[in-house]
């Protein structure tokens, strides 16, 4: 028999990189991060600068079409995106399909598959403007989208999009208008949810992103891989990690568990427990979206006279874990995820609800990552190698032989 080991030498240098954390995929002009220094930049633009006033519409333009739009520009694709906010009758049907027990998430991946059956016409892109048509179709219908998916889970009907609203209200107004207005429109909610949006609007090659770009690299048109992405984000490990964060805060609260134990339990490697919201795959010193929702968390809960027991109590787990040498010398802090689901908490959004929240906002990134991959033009496949290790040579055995 051949041996295998000869051969795989053959086949020319294959680098092992498990989780793939030491390999540039790709090269990109669209967020810069900097993990050992906290550094994130959108298009060049430091994180912390759209703090003030932040539009999550005018971000998504940034990332997607390479910088801040002109006034004209911004006016246009407002436009288009209030003009595409309806859903076609017929895609409703689908909701019907689902349970209502339905996880949002793969309501959400399955309804932007479905687009593509919806909008044949952007599945060959022609030039920038047919993308730009399609870019806003996407971002205008998954808020759409989005909203519905939380409603029909109630047993609510469908609430129809207002056209005087901008993106982020028209979106609070689609999930919760009626049959009772429940939710708040003040300056500080709208404020809170737009950076929200803005933090998780992209972050390079994550696992989302890069599926995103995986998918997209054998040709498969937009609405596709970004139903991929979807996917791929719902995981705990990655957007999901936001509904395990208040998972994990509720069952402290309720007294199963004091934090104390609770870190001593995440640092014992035969649990399986993990401090949720802590530690990431480039930031190694702090994470700077984190820095800032800790901020806005604090500020949101006083301005509405919320006193809210969790965030106390995801104050202390910091404390503790970064007073804790396991985690010192692991160099893990708190995530994006720690202090996000506490906001939309004090919003009014359900924590079902949390990652679908997580990835409207990703979806520019997303959106952003698709077309400079398609534009690159390079036509080639993602298609990684690997180290095989099983047998040498095995041997059919019928099946009447196998006992
Ligand atoms: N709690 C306890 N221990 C942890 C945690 C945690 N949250 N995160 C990492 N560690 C430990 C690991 O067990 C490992 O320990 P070891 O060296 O003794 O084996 C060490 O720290 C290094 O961790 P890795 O798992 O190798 O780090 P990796 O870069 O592969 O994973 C990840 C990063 C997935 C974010 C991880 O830190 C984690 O699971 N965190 C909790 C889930 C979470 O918050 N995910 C959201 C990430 S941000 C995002 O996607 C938006």
């Amino acid at each position: 028999a051949i041996d295998i080991r000869n051969l795989r030498s053959q086949s020319g240098l294959i680098t092992f990189d498990p989780g793939l954390g030491n390999t540039g995929s790709c090269q990109s002009d669209i967020t810069f991060i900097e993990g050992d220094l906290g550094i994130l930049r959108y298009r060049g633009i430091p994180l912390e600068q759209f703090q003030d006033n932040p539009n999550f519409v005018e971000v998504a333009l940034a990332l997607i079409f390479g910088e801040l739009p002109n006034q004209e520009q911004y006016a246009q694709f407002s436009a288009s995106l209030t003009k595409n906010a309806n859903l076609d009758e017929d895609m409703k049907h689908h909701f019907a399909g689902f349970p209502r027990s339905a996880p949002p998430m793969a309501v959400l991946s399955a309804m932007i598959s479905t687009l593509s059956c919806f909008h044949p016409e952007f599945l060959e892109l022609e030039d920038e403007t047919q993308f730009a048509r399609a870019a806003a179709r996407l971002i205008s219908k998954v808020r759409t989208l989005a909203a519905y998916a939380y409603r029909r889970s109630l047993g609510l009907p469908y609430n129809y999009p207002d056209p005087s609203l901008p993106y982020v209200s028209n979106f609070l107004h689609m999930m919760f208008s009626e049959p009772y207005k429940q939710y708040s429109m003040e300056e500080e909610v709208l404020t809170a949810l737009n950076l929200i949006l803005i933090l998780h609007a992209d972050h390079e090659q994550n696992c989302s992103t890069s599926t995103v770009r995986m998918v997209g690299s054998s040709g498969a048109n937009l609405f596709a891989s970004c139903a991929a992405g979807v996917s791929a984000l719902w995981g705990p490990l990655h957007g999901g990690a936001n509904m395990a964060v208040i998972d994990m805060l509720e069952a402290i609260h309720q007294g199963n568990m004091t934090p104390e134990a609770y870190v001593a339990l995440a640092k014992d490697k035969d649990s399986s427990v993990k401090l949720m919201g802590f530690g990431h795959r480039v930031y190694r010193n702090f994470d700077p979206r984190a820095t800032i929702l800790r901020d806005v968390c604090e500020k949101l809960l006083n301005k509405l006279g919320i006193n809210d027991p969790l965030l106390e109590i995801a104050k202390k787990l910091e404390e503790i874990a970064l007073s804790d040498s396991y985690f010192i010398e692991r160099k893990l802090y708190p995530n994006v995820d720690f202090y996000s689901g506490i906001i939309l908490r004090a919003i009014g959004i359900p924590t079902s609800m949390f990652t679908v929240i997580f990835a409207i906002g990703r979806l520019p990134g997303w959106i952003a990552h698709w077309y400079e991959q398609h534009s690159q033009n390079d036509g080639k496949i993602w298609r990684p190698r690997q180290v095989y290790t099983g047998l040498n040579e095995g041997r059919f055995i019928p099946r009447s032989e196998r006992g």
